[in-house]
């Protein structure tokens, strides 16, 4: 096999109008449907991204508004899958809880009888938060989960419900941009797995099931909390600067490193670390932690010209944020639910069986020995 091919690199798998990563002088960068990533985050709100991914256009104001209205009506989750949700042990990592979740809601509600794909899209997208708190609020201290009726965004409910008050706005929209950041990304390993599923003709929550289950790697959505505990781990810089190189001698990865397609820089990463940097202004805590992740940034550019990928700012701004890092890697599932979404109903609209083949490196043809002579 030749080593482009090797876990499928450069191979172009399918094709897809939701997103393009055009790293050309003159292609505009990430787009979500022809708009580019960077104007999203600056001009929209994680509601408009998702509405844009899963409905195909941006919404008018009153489209907005009735979105916004539609995804509050689906934050309650039904009485079963609460119980489901509490008898969860404490110690269970929170990616397989929202696993677990999806899958339940989809023995409660699955689709059809009048339940279709872009119904479930919205349930899920307005419900991941909640189905996330109501395990960890319970496992951790019994807690219910709090209404947030007062917060209509995906980001603002999240921090409120977790938190227990309203939180501060820069928190909010630091949380909506990280939303938007996250929603969507061309083929990458999990919305491959989704779009896999789909073609199967399987049903949208068994999609998105497997799309959880491929995200939970460090290789992938887990990079984020790996990335934090980095981060943690040194007191100051210059203990940073010492163990990366010590970690880069013994040819570890740095987690919230490289990525498969960008090839000079992620164009998330920027916009995340402005954000980490707002949130750390007047917090002695956030500041030394930036400088921490920055002498890391620094370091490995300067040794493996590696830049940060989302992941890595993305760590420091969702601490700041006050939240606790095992659910880093869910918050990247509320957000790419869109994504996957969008992918599904794409797949589903002109569907062939995924199904490649493999070159075959085992053994010539042989028999099969009697067992007493093996
Ligand atoms: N830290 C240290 N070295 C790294 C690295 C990292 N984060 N990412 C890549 N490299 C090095 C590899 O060791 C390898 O070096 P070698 O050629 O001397 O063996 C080379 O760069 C190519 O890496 P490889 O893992 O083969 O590239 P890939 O395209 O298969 O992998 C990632 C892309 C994202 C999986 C990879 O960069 C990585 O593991 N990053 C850390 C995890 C992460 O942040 N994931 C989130 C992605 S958004």
């Amino acid at each position: 096999m030749s080593e482009l091919s090797k876990g499928l690199a450069g191979i172009v798998a399918g094709q897809t109008a939701v997103a393009i990563i055009d790293e050309s002088e003159t292609g505009g960068g990430l787009q979500y449907r022809g708009y580019r990533l960077g104007e999203l985050a600056e001009k929209s709100t994680f509601e408009e991204v998702a509405y844009l991914l899963i409905y195909g256009a941006l919404p008018t104001l009153s489209q907005l508004k009735e979105y916004k209205k539609k995804l509050l009506s689906l934050r309650s989750l039904p009485e079963v899958l609460i119980e489901v949700l509490q008898k969860i042990p404490a110690d269970t990592h929170p990616m397989d809880v929202l696993r677990t979740g999806c899958s339940m809601l989809g023995c409660l509600e699955p689709e059809g009888k009048g339940r279709d794909g872009v119904a479930v899209a919205d349930r899920l997208t307005a419900c991941f938060g909640p189905m996330l708190l109501t395990w960890y609020l319970y496992a951790h201290g019994k807690r219910k989960l709090p209404q947030a009726d007062a917060e209509d965004t995906v980001a603002g409910a999240f921090l409120y419900q977790l938190q227990g008050k309203a939180p501060r706005e820069r928190q909010r929209q630091a949380m909506d941009v990280s939303l938007i950041l996250y929603a969507e990304h061309e083929f990458n390993a999990s919305t491959f797995t989704a779009r896999t599923v789909t073609s199967t003709l399987a049903d949208f929550y068994s999609a998105v099931t497997a799309g959880i289950g491929a995200l939970r790697g460090p290789l992938h959505g887990g990079a984020n909390e790996a990335a934090m505990e980095l981060i943690e781990r040194f007191p100051n810089p210059e203990m940073a600067e010492e163990g990366i190189l010590q970690m880069l001698a013994k040819k570890e990865k740095i987690m919230g490193f490289g990525h498969r397609v960008y090839k000079h820089s992620d164009p998330r990463s920027d916009v995340i670390k402005s954000w980490a940097a707002k949130l750390a202004v007047n917090d002695p805590k956030g500041q030394k932690m930036m400088a921490v992740a920055e002498r890391i940034d620094a370091v490995m550019k300067r040794e493996k010209k590696l830049f940060t990928n989302l992941d890595f700012y993305s760590a420091v701004s969702y601490h700041l944020c006050g939240i606790p890092t095992p659910l880093f890697t869910p918050i990247f599932v509320m957000a790419r639910i869109s994504g996957w979404a969008a992918h599904i109903l794409e797949q589903r609209a002109d569907n062939r069986l995924i199904r490649p083949m493999s070159e075959y490196i085992g053994e010539k043809v042989r028999s099969v020995l009697p067992i007493e002579k093996r």
